[in-house]
Parts: C-alpha cells; sequence; structure tokens
C-alpha cells in the first residue's frame, strides 16, 4: 500500500521532532545548570555570611529544576502524527497531526498537583513556629520516603518484571526506593511524633533489638532478590507488599530506640535517608537531577550527622543503626533522680547591678529563648553592657535549640554581631575568667551531670562549662520542668547560681529597666 503525504505536511512533521530534539537538549542544559545551583547553594549555606546567597541560588535551581520539567512533560505529551491515506483509494493527501489529549491531561495533572502542594506548603510556612522547625522537617522527610515508595510501585506496575539484565537492574532499583523510601516513611513519622511530645522521647529498648533489625534488613534484601526474579505484576506484588510491610516495620523501630537527647542526629539522619529516597527514585524514574539532587541531600545529611555526632560525642554507626550495639548511656533512658539540696533565687534588680559591676559576661542560649523570642531584648543587653566597657560574648552549644543553627538564626535575626559569638569549643575553656554567665534559656547543654554521672541519659555529651565562672544567673520559668532529654540539672542547685524564675523575654526586659 502506498500512502500518500503532503510535503508540507512531512515539513510540520519534521519540524516538531526537531522541537521535541530540542527541548531534550533544555532539558539536559537546564538539569546541568539547576545541579550546579544546588552545589553553589550548598557552599554558600556551609558558611553565615554566605547563607542568604546560598538559599538564592537554591530558589534558582530548583526554579530551573521545576520550569525545566513541566515544559519537557508538555512538549512530549504533543503526539505528533502524519496522517497519510491510501494512494489507491484515489482520494487526496492529507496531513500532520498533534494529538493534544495528553497534553491537556498533563497540564491539568500538574496544576492541580501545585495547587494542592503550593496551599499546604504556603499554610504550614505561614503558620509554623521557629520551635516546630525540626517537627516539620521530619514530616517533609517523610513525604520524601512516601513518594519514593509510590514512585517505586508505578513503576514496577507500569514496567513489571521481565527476561533481562536490564529489567533486572530496573526491578533491583524499585525494590531499593521501596526499602529506603518505607523506611524513611516511618522513621520520619515516629521523629515527628517524638519531636512534637506526641509520643514518650524514651527510646524503646527491646530485648534483642539489635537481632530484630538485623533479620529485618536481612528479610528486606532477600524480598528484593525475590522480586528481581519475578517476570509479571502478578508475581512480583507479594514480595513488593511484603518488602513495604518490613521497611515500614524497619524505620519506625530504628528511630523508636534512639532517646531524646539523640533526636538532633536523627533529624539529620532521615534527612540523608530522604536524599537516598529520592536518588532511587531518581534511577526508576531514569531522571539526573533527582539523582544529583538526592545524592547530594544523602551525602551532606550523613556529614551533617557525623559532625552531630562527633560533637554529641555518640557513635555514628549506633546512631544510623538505631541504637546499634549503643547499650550505653546514650540508649538506656536511665539516670535516677538524686536530691541535690537548695537552689537560690535572684531578681532582676540584683542581676543587673552584678552585670554593672562585671568586666566579661558569657550568654549561654538555648530552646527557651526561642520560646521566649527574647532575642530581641538580648540583642538591646548586649549593646548596652558593650558600650558600657563589658566584654559581652555568646556561647552556642552544636546542640543548643532544636535544630542545628538554631540560636546563630536567633542570634542574626537580632542583629548580634557575628564576631560575639562563639561555637561551645572556642570558649569552653574560658569560664573561668568569666564574671557572670547568663543561661537563657538552656538546661541539657549546660548540664554538668553529662560529665559527672555515668549513668545519666546525657552522659558523655559535652556541654558548656558555665559552673566554672564566678557567678551563674539561669533564665528559666519554673523549678518543675526539666530540659529536653527530661533529667534534673544539678547546676541549679550549686552556690554560685542563682536562678531567674520568669519567662525569659520579661525578665530580659527587666533587666534592661533596671540598668
Ligand atoms: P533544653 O534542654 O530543651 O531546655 C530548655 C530550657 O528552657 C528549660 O530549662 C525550660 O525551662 C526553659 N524555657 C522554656 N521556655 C522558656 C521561657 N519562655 N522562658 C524562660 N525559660 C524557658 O534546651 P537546650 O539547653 O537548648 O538543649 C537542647 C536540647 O534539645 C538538647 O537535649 C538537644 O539534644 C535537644 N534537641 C536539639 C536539637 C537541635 S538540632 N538543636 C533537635 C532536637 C532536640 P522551663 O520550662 O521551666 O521554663
Amino acid at each position: 500500500m502506498e500512502l500518500l503525504i503532503d510535503q508540507s505536511a512531512v515539513a510540520q512533521y519534521e519540524q516538531h521532532l526537531a522541537i521535541l530534539q530540542g527541548a531534550a537538549s533544555f532539558q539536559s542544559l537546564a538539569y546541568i545548570a539547576a545541579a550546579l545551583l544546588f552545589i553553589l547553594a550548598l557552599a554558600g549555606l556551609s558558611k553565615q555570611k554566605g547563607a542568604r546567597n546560598g538559599n538564592f541560588a537554591g530558589i534558582a535551581g530548583m526554579a530551573i529544576a521545576l520550569i525545566a520539567t513541566i515544559a519537557i512533560v508538555m512538549v512530549t505529551s504533543m503526539e505528533p502524527e502524519l496522517v497519510g491515506i491510501d494512494a489507491a483509494s484515489g482520494g487526496s493527501a492529507s496531513g500532520f497531526a498533534i494529538t493534544s489529549t495528553g497534553l491537556w491531561i498533563a497540564f491539568l495533572l500538574i496544576v492541580v498537583a501545585l495547587a494542592i502542594g503550593a496551599a499546604i506548603g504556603i499554610f504550614k510556612a505561614k503558620h509554623v513556629k521557629m520551635t516546630e522547625m525540626p517537627e516539620l522537617v521530619a514530616m517533609l522527610h517523610s513525604f520524601v520516603g512516601a513518594a519514593a515508595v509510590l514512585v517505586g510501585f508505578c513503576s514496577f506496575l507500569t514496567d513489571p518484571g521481565a527476561e533481562g539484565v536490564e529489567n533486572a537492574w530496573h526491578i533491583g532499583e524499585v525494590g531499593l526506593a521501596v526499602f529506603i523510601g518505607a523506611v524513611t516513611l516511618t522513621g520520619s513519622v515516629v521523629a515527628y511524633l517524638k519531636l512534637s511530645a506526641k509520643i514518650s522521647g524514651r527510646p524503646l529498648t527491646l530485648p534483642g533489638r539489635n537481632a530484630i533489625n538485623a533479620a529485618m534488613v536481612i528479610v528486606s534484601i532477600a524480598l528484593i532478590a525475590w522480586l528481581i526474579n519475578t517476570r509479571s505484576v502478578d508475581a512480583g506484588l507479594l514480595p513488593l507488599c511484603l518488602l513495604t510491610v518490613v521497611s515500614l516495620v524497619l524505620g519506625a523501630h530504628l528511630v523508636l530506640a534512639i532517646g531524646g537527647g539523640d533526636m538532633p542526629v536523627v533529624v539529620s539522619m532521615l534527612n540523608s535517608y530522604s536524599g537516598w529516597a529520592a536518588a532511587m527514585a531518581g534511577f526508576t524514574l531514569g531522571n539526573d537531577l533527582l539523582i544529583i539532587t538526592g545524592a547530594l541531600v544523602g551525602s551532606s545529611g550523613a556529614y551533617l550527622s557525623y559532625i552531630m555526632c562527633q560533637g554529641m560525642n555518640r557513635s555514628f554507626v549506633s546512631v544510623i543503626l538505631g541504637g546499634f550495639g549503643g547499650e550505653g548511656p546514650a540508649t538506656s533512658g536511665g539516670g535516677e533522680e538524686r536530691d541535690y539540696g537548695d537552689y537560690t533565687e535572684a531578681t532582676a534588680e540584683e542581676v543587673a547591678q552584678m552585670l554593672k559591676d562585671a568586666k566579661r559576661v558569657v550568654i549561654a542560649p538555648g530552646y527557651g529563648m526561642a520560646v521566649a523570642q527574647a532575642q530581641f531584648p538580648v540583642a538591646d543587653l548586649t549593646r548596652r553592657l558593650m558600650d558600657a566597657g563589658v566584654d559581652v560574648r555568646f556561647g552556642i552549644h552544636p546542640v543548643a535549640g532544636r535544630m542545628p543553627g538554631h540560636m546563630n538564626v536567633l542570634l542574626a535575626e537580632a542583629k548580634v554581631p557575628y564576631d560575639n559569638v562563639f561555637e561551645m569549643d572556642e570558649i569552653n575553656d574560658d569560664f573561668g575568667d568569666v564574671d557572670v554567665v547568663l543561661v537563657i534559656g538552656a538546661n541539657d547543654t549546660v548540664n554538668p551531670a553529662a560529665e559527672t554521672e555515668p549513668d545519666s541519659p546525657i552522659a558523655g555529651m559535652p556541654v558548656m562549662h558555665v559552673w566554672e565562672a564566678g557567678k551563674v544567673i539561669v533564665f528559666k520559668r519554673g523549678m518543675g520542668n526539666a530540659g529536653y532529654a527530661g533529667v534534673q540539672n544539678p547546676l541549679f542547685f550549686n552556690e554560685n547560681t542563682d536562678m531567674l524564675l520568669g519567662d525569659a523575654k520579661a525578665s530580659t526586659d527587666a533587666i534592661l529597666s533596671a540598668l
């Protein structure tokens, strides 16, 4: 049969194919640009001064990635068709047509998905308090995990097991995406519940938990091998569903086994897992940018976890594997109640007088400063004292507050000069020469029990040696509540410590008035 086709239709058809080829090149270029911007974002965010530019680079990279992805989906959903007619039938040649139903369906789906995501994102961003950021981040990690599981299932259903090495790789990627995604999903949900105090922060120490975790990992590997060897949806669905269930239980158990004080490391570890889950989803989708971005998030999250473990004197392997082998205090939840004697109180006027008489003052802020939003009066107080010739410095513990860099963000917001802000390691040996330390809403991070009580849940965690100063003033609302790890703080009962009870912002305002 000979088909008659109008020459202009052929030209149009070829033009459209050229557009598709151009779109593929545009996609590669856009993805390279976005990947470079993501790397620049990480480089910028690693230093306080470059953080703003880093953020902009990240936003630009994400915008380029989104626009390129949507444009490509739209262009490739237009299916070109050359419509010819049988020469024998004697009719005249017809032409070139683009089937645009696919285009409009793709467009509609993208708009609906973007609208739902943007509405939830904007609502959350507007309402979340700074102190709730870690919970939000944990929740967002769970979405990445859920997305990887769904992409895995979708990819399996549309392209199930078949003969051939290439397909075996594909199904292996699906299995890994579902495994890592499911672990990230339930691990992040448990982290969210712990951080928001909806469940107890105490570690769940089941007998033989290490063996349980190891068994679940081995079963998951066996299920992935089974899945790879299936040749149809019907045959593969059982191992895939079993793999999902085992991985979901593993994720929950890994995080349940980690105690309250170690939650910062867990959050950054889940951040890393979510990156690997995204990278695996990138493999199953054949999306290079998702692979690069996932690998960046995965490796930087793992490195951050490692740094935080070093800062908190914890074993990296132990935390990554849900307290694997960690039978010590970090996961025991022990620490008995002790009687530390009586505490003494000071008034705002008395504290103002101490500050006036002091030459060297250090401020150790913690989570309570964030709750009270006391950073602004604290910055005013700092300026007043510095103007009066007092040397005022800030000492920042690596896990003060509820997220990495929490205190640095608050102090930068209140325009405290960077030069007066020191990391714990830079200032810890200087406390002996300090006249007054103001502990503003910090508790676990200044708890000497970490060094003196081996059975304490925070034993071994490095803390700021504020007790070595001449005088310590602790800002706190009452004596009933402990810090995040739930342990009593003997610092409060020392002879050189006075409690300034009340909301940290009100107390700082009162000191300012008295000055
Ligand atoms: P915490 O140990 O959490 O203690 C906070 C202190 O602030 C408490 O003494 C609390 O006592 C006081 N406080 C709360 N609201 C206050 C207000 N409005 N005015 C005055 N005081 C107030 O703080 P920290 O020393 O910063 O330690 C951080 C803890 O969180 C560590 O255990 C860390 O492992 C954990 N954690 C950290 C992160 C990251 S990445 N930074 C993430 C998750 C968990 P009152 O309630 O009596 O006022």
